[in-house]
């Protein structure tokens, strides 16, 4: 399916937040794990800039999504700051405590948070602590293992790993490289902002997968 995505706004504190509006998918992990990658692999065109250098996403940034042939944004991406990255300053990291945990804990349009996680890197402790976060202040969340393309053949015992270590019943392995995990991913990236519309009461419901 081709969306149509648009980047809205960069925002460096609460007040620059846009109103909340439409269903909102969060994108969350360390410092180049690949949230901005993943954004733009969804989005199917580079929307999200995207760095070798961790800690290039500094902001959170607002990007629109529509679904084909709809005149208004059905959905919003969320791409946020990476966090435990050593080199990364202090200043940065306390911006996190500042407006990203807030984010996280009291904004009503937040329907899915996305926690990617490296496929190639063991379990983090880091990466641990925000989904007990998020399950603490009852945010649905999804783990995706990013950079699956890189794993080969250990695959699957390396989610497995990943799976036990995080406590988690599921992991997707996603590549935005080879596009493993798109469809499944856009599937339930839909399935959330369908059940946060039906919550919400809004009308502007999701096209229905087709395939
Ligand atoms: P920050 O904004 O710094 O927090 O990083 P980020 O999480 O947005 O990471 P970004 O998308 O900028 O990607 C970081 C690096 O990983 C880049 O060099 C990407 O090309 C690479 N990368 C991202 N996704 C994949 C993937 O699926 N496969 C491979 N092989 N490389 C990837
Ligand atoms: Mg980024």
């Amino acid at each position: 399916m081709k969306v149509h995505t648009r980047f809205l706004l960069s925002a460096l504190d609460e007040r620059q937040f846009p109103a909340a509006s439409v269903p909102e998918i969060a994108f969350l992990g360390r410092s180049n794990v690949g949230k901005s990658s993943l954004i733009n692999a969804l989005a199917a065109v580079k929307i999200a800039k995207t760095s070798n250098t961790p800690g290039r996403t500094q902001a959170i940034n607002f990007f629109e999504v529509r679904w084909p042939g709809h005149p208004k944004p059905d959905l919003l991406f969320v791409d946020l700051p990476g966090y435990g990255y050593a080199r990364v300053p202090r200043e940065i990291t306390n911006r996190w405590q500042g407006f990203v945990d807030p984010y996280l804990a009291h904004r009503p349009t937040l329907a899915l948070c996305l926690c990617l996680v490296d496929a190639n890197v063991p379990p983090q402790k880091n990466d641990a602590q925000l989904i007990e976060f998020l399950q603490h202040v009852d945010r649905p969340l999804l783990v995706v293992a990013t950079k699956a393309d890189k794993v080969g053949s250990r695959l699957h015992s390396a989610l497995e790993k990943m799976r036990q270590g995080l406590g988690v019943d599921k992991i997707l392995p996603f590549s935005s490289k080879t596009g493993m995990g798109k469809d499944e991913l856009w599937k339930l990236i839909r399935m959330a902002v369908e059940r946060s519309d039906e919550e919400s009461g809004g009308l502007a419901g999701a096209p229905r997968a087709t395939g």
